[in-house]
């Protein structure tokens, strides 16, 4: 048997490990709380799933569809863009749809990326950007940030060197929760464009803000859509549709026909029927996007004081998007005698029965994620037991 260099460097996604680990010992029929997992527990909309079966009826599901995709939701997915961001000129053409937004990306880097061409990633990122990149042949190249969680130009400035061609932003980001506003982007934009980067910004997570937050892309400062710069989003997190795998590249026309190409050998095409899926979540009624974002505000509001009153995890700033918190826990360390994260995380689980991520799953020590991607009365549950595992060591 032969395995190949590149599949022996290759690590599961750490969030889909541990979210599988809870799943098992749920099964098992013990009572974990699984706050590990990235994905809303609503189920899909009924008018997008009525789409679906509509689509089956008519025998639109059953046959390959263009690579890229079907063309009336590469259309409406350019008209959204225009509309949401107000650019203008967008087409079909600008338009690749994916399975899922992890196949957007991984098709991006792809066709972007050349064997030794850095990415500039600031820390804590997303686990699978820089697997994705190694896959494409590139280097991530990690930026550590501050503690607002944010890249500055300063930041990338000190990583920056004449192999690097591209950023990746995500905002609101996972796993922080945190947004960039539009003076912040505007500086990023300034410095990315002087160094003649590509931007990748990954805008999954673009419509869950709460509390009067404001969402701003970095594609949207300019009226047009700057060859530069790559939108990826998708339907996963704003219209809960997962299981779909409904993903999107928005960019110039040239590079999304060799993205199509890519995909044409990669994926063939995107499941047929999520796609009209999509085309009725991004064309119909919009009414349940804002319930479901109005939960996640909600439990962000309810759950954050309840973290924050647990001895040793610290949070100071409340996040304002995504649906994860990301608190320091060196006190909560320190306090217990437990050595590193990793084993705070899987004392977690198996003592306290509740699911948290690794912070360095993400680039960074000493800190763990919590979904809040979960029902209030759980969530209130997992805070409880958490605080009770670590009030054992008070004293
Ligand atoms: C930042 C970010 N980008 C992309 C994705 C992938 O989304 P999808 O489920 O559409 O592949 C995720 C999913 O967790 C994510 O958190």
């Amino acid at each position: 048997m032969k395995i190949s260099q590149r599949a022996q460097k290759l690590q599961p996604s750490a969030t889909m490990k541990v979210s599988s680990q809870a799943k098992k010992m749920i099964a098992d029929g013990l009572d974990v709380i699984n706050l590990g997992i990235g994905e809303p527990d609503f189920e899909t909309p009924k008018n997008i799933e009525q789409a679906a079966i509509d689509a089956i009826k008519a025998g639109k599901a059953s046959f390959y569809t263009p690579a890229a995709g079907i063309s009336e939701l590469r259309t409406a997915v350019a008209n959204r863009t225009e509309n949401d961001y107000g650019l203008q000129n967008l087409t079909a053409k600008n338009v690749a749809i994916t399975t899922g937004a992890k196949m957007a990306l991984y098709s991006t880097f792809q066709a972007i990326l050349d064997p030794g061409d850095e990415v500039l990633l600031p820390e804590p990122y997303w686990v699978s950007y820089s697997e994705q990149i190694k896959l494409a042949g590139g280097v991530p190249v990690a930026v550590p940030v501050g503690d607002s969680f944010k890249a500055t130009p300063a930041d990338l400035a000190a990583k920056v060197t004449d192999k690097t061609v591209a950023f990746v932003l995500n905002s609101p980001e996972n796993p922080t929760g945190v947004i960039y506003d539009h003076s912040e982007l505007s500086e990023l934009n300034d410095w990315t464009s002087q160094h003649h980067l590509m931007v990748v910004t990954d805008d999954i997570y673009g419509q869950l803000v709460y509390n009067g937050a404001h969402f701003t892309s970095i594609a949207q400062l300019a009226d047009q859509l700057d060859p530069r710069i790559i939108i990826i989003s998708g339907g996963s997190k704003t219209y809960s549709m997962t299981g779909w795998r409904m993903g999107y590249v928005v960019a110039n026309e040239q590079l999304i026909s060799k993205i199509a190409a890519f995909l044409s050998h990669a994926t063939g095409n995107p499941t047929a029927v999520s796609q009209y899926a999509l085309l009725e979540a991004l064309t119909g009624d919009q009414a349940q996007v804002e319930v479901m974002r109005q939960a996640f505000e909600n439990r962000l509001n309810t759950v954050y004081p309840l973290l924050n009153d647990i001895p040793g995890f610290d949070l100071p700033v409340k996040p304002q998007g995504a649906f994860y918190l990301f608190p320091d826990v060196s006190a909560a360390l320190k306090l217990s005698g437990i050595e590193t994260t990793g084993e705070l995380v899987s004392r977690l689980l198996t003592e306290a029965h509740v699911a948290l991520v690794d912070g360095s799953a993400f680039g960074v020590s000493n800190h763990v994620r919590i979904s809040y991607a979960t029902d209030l009365t759980s969530l209130k549950t997992a805070m409880v037991r958490i605080k009770a595992f670590m009030v054992q060591f008070k004293d």
